[in-house]
């Protein structure tokens, strides 16, 4: 698939590196900004309060699924339920919220679990199929939390990731399943 990154940080430039290693064509783009012509899928991986600036300053995103990993640690614009439907009141297309509940800093600890841990996501019908695949191929299962209704739900869901790391844990993975899978 051919895929392009917003954001070069732990996130983007994270998941770069584990998508090319699935075999991804992957563009990373910075703050100059660039053409996502041809993209089947973008990654949204900047800092909550520059989704404006990151989307304005790239070409060709009409039309192509935009999985938005922010969150809104530094709050959110007035009227949005969400930042992933801020997203798409920007760019017009099909949206996913996913990666944002899972710690950057451990990507390169996946190969060391012994199930393959779960990531939450949710998305607009349009993103759905390239988001699965590209939560799969980074080493995640994921997990379906619904359409992008629910996408504050999941950027909610930071606060208990980040309460359980904070009592102790430290970056870590998590796995939802049912009962005859765990
Ligand atoms: N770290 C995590 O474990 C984690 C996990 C899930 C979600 N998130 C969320 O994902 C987002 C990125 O987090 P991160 O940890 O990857 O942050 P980071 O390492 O600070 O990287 C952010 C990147 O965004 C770039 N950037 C800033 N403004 C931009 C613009 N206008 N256009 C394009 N790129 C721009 C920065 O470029 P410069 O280097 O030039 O500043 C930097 O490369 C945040 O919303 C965060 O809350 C983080």
């Amino acid at each position: 698939m051919r895929v392009t990154v917003i954001g070069r940080g732990n996130v983007g430039g994270g998941l770069a590196r584990l998508w090319r290693a699935a075999g991804h064509e992957v563009q990373e783009l910075g703050r100059d900004g660039g053409d996502a012509t041809g993209a089947e899928a973008v990654l949204l991986a900047v800092p909550g309060d520059r989704i404006p600036d990151a989307l304005g300053s790239v070409r060709g995103l009409q039309g192509v699924p935009v999985i938005d990993a922010t969150n809104a640690t530094r709050g959110r614009p007035e009227g949005f339920a969400s930042l992933a439907e801020y997203v798409a009141s920007l760019t017009g297309g099909p949206v996913a919220k996913a990666f944002n509940t899972n710690f950057a800093s451990i990507y390169d600890r996946l190969g060391e679990a012994t199930s393959r841990p779960s990531m939450v996501f949710a998305a607009d019908e349009g993103a759905r199929e390239v988001t699965e695949r590209l939560i799969a191929d980074a080493g995640y299962e994921p997990v379906d939390a619904g359409d992008l209704g629910s996408a504050r739900a999941v950027e909610d869901f930071l606060a208990v990731i980040f309460a359980v790391s904070r009592a102790g844990l430290g970056p870590f993975f998590y796995r939802f399943g049912p009962p005859d899978r765990l």
